[in-house]
């Protein structure tokens, strides 16, 4: 009996650093590793741990670029995973996967009613969204298999997916590489290039969901934001930018200093899921954003050189999904920081051009870097 408890004791406590810490068989020594994570349309899929001198350590799969992990310390010095996602790729796979850790193309976020005109010409693109095309359409570049090479250095993998001309409705061919680096400071830098042979509309972010407790709050409204953005695209019922850019000041949208996102949380209709006008002095990155969380002391900036930052409360996360170490998601589980082009950029003269032609070269650069204070 007594070796009985003893024994349960054992799994329980097992248990619980299993859902803290990566598996004991992981390696931490600095550089990239690979494991084998299952078959997409005939495809390997393998995952690729990028992990640095600190023992930071980031996953990713090349079905959809996805970052299923990213292992941080926390102010104690333990190890936790702050992204959401799933323990294989059938968690991925599902019916209802709201884009976990994807990279998102080739345009993220909402064109209204899926048309633009481009040269004279109306495109139409598959509709996936209330009659909106989200993302990219209904096989965006979430749901593709990219090419990994493991780049030297042992801190960067890179990506690359040929996107063909009429995909999902998009003229051109389109050649995107996106490179992860997971950097000495602790940093996991995106590096987006894109280039084609038709003009096109591209607009590639990545759809993360931070949580930076780890799972020890089952919710981000404690979390503190901040958004270095004095104004906002306003959008109608199916959030489709009206064109207005109001001000956040005196609003629920103001996080020029940082607050808890639960704080005015419940006058936004919905929750947050808007794209904020960055304050910007170049094109060069710069700090746009910090997320705080006072429990585990876990600290994230994000640095850009994009012009928009969609900032996502998981409004639609209604616990029917469960995730790594077996917890389930429930509304407001992890917040989203898409840095981007505006939404329907294609189809509001005014907002930052994203037409890509052929001879341009799309660049963009996005850093999340994690810290304690
Ligand atoms: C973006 C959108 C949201 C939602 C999520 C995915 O953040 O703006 O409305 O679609 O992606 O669920």
């Amino acid at each position: 009996m007594k070796k009985q408890t003893l024994l349960l004791m054992t799994a329980a406590i097992s248990f619980f650093t299993a859902c803290e810490n990566k598996p004991a068989d992981t390696v931490t020594k600095p550089g990239i590793t690979e494991k084998p994570f299952g078959v997409f349309e005939n495809e390997n899929i393998t995952q690729y741990t990028i992990t640095n001198a600190n023992g930071m350590q980031v996953s990713i799969i090349n079905y959809g670029g996805i970052v299923t992990d990213i292992i941080t310390p926390d102010k104690d010095k333990k190890m936790g995973d702050v992204v959401l996602g799933f323990d294989s790729l059938s968690g991925y796979l599902q019916k209802g996967n709201p884009y976990f850790g994807a990279l998102i193309g080739r345009y993220g976020n909402r064109i209204a009613k899926g048309k633009f005109v481009l040269d004279g010409k109306t495109y139409q693109l598959p509709l996936n969204n209330n009659g909106n095309t989200l993302h990219g359409g209904v096989k965006g570049f979430d749901k593709v298999v990219w090419q990994a090479t493991k780049l030297p250095g042992d801190s960067s993998l890179q990506l690359t997916y040929a996107s063909k001309d009429g995909e999902q409705g998009f003229p051109g061919n389109l050649q995107s590489t996106v490179v992860y680096t997971l950097t000495a400071d602790n940093s996991l830098q995106i590096s987006y290039t894109a280039t084609t042979d038709k003009a096109t509309p591209v607009n590639l972010t990545n759809h993360c969901y931070f949580n930076l407790s780890a799972g020890k709050e089952g919710t981000i409204l404690d979390h503190e934001v901040m958004i270095n953005a004095d104004k906002y695209t306003a959008v109608d019922t199916v959030l489709i930018p009206t064109g207005q850019l109001p001000d956040v000041k005196g609003t629920p949208m103001d996080f020029t200093t940082a607050k808890k996102v639960g704080k005015d949380i419940a006058s936004v209709k919905g929750g947050y899921d808007h794209n904020w006008v960055l304050n910007r002095k170049g094109n060069d990155l710069e700090e746009v954003a910090t997320v705080y969380d006072a429990g585990s002391g876990r600290f994230l900036e994000v640095f850009t050189t994009e012009p928009g930052l969609q900032f996502y409360t998981g409004n639609f996360l209604d616990s029917t999904l469960h995730g790594k170490n077996n917890w389930v998601y429930a509304q407001h589980a992890a917040l989203c920081l898409e840095t981007q082009h505006f939404p329907d950029g294609p189809n509001q003269p005014t907002f930052p051009n994203t037409i890509l032609k052929p001879g341009e070269t799309y660049k963009h650069v996005t850093k999340y870097k994690f810290s304690v204070k």
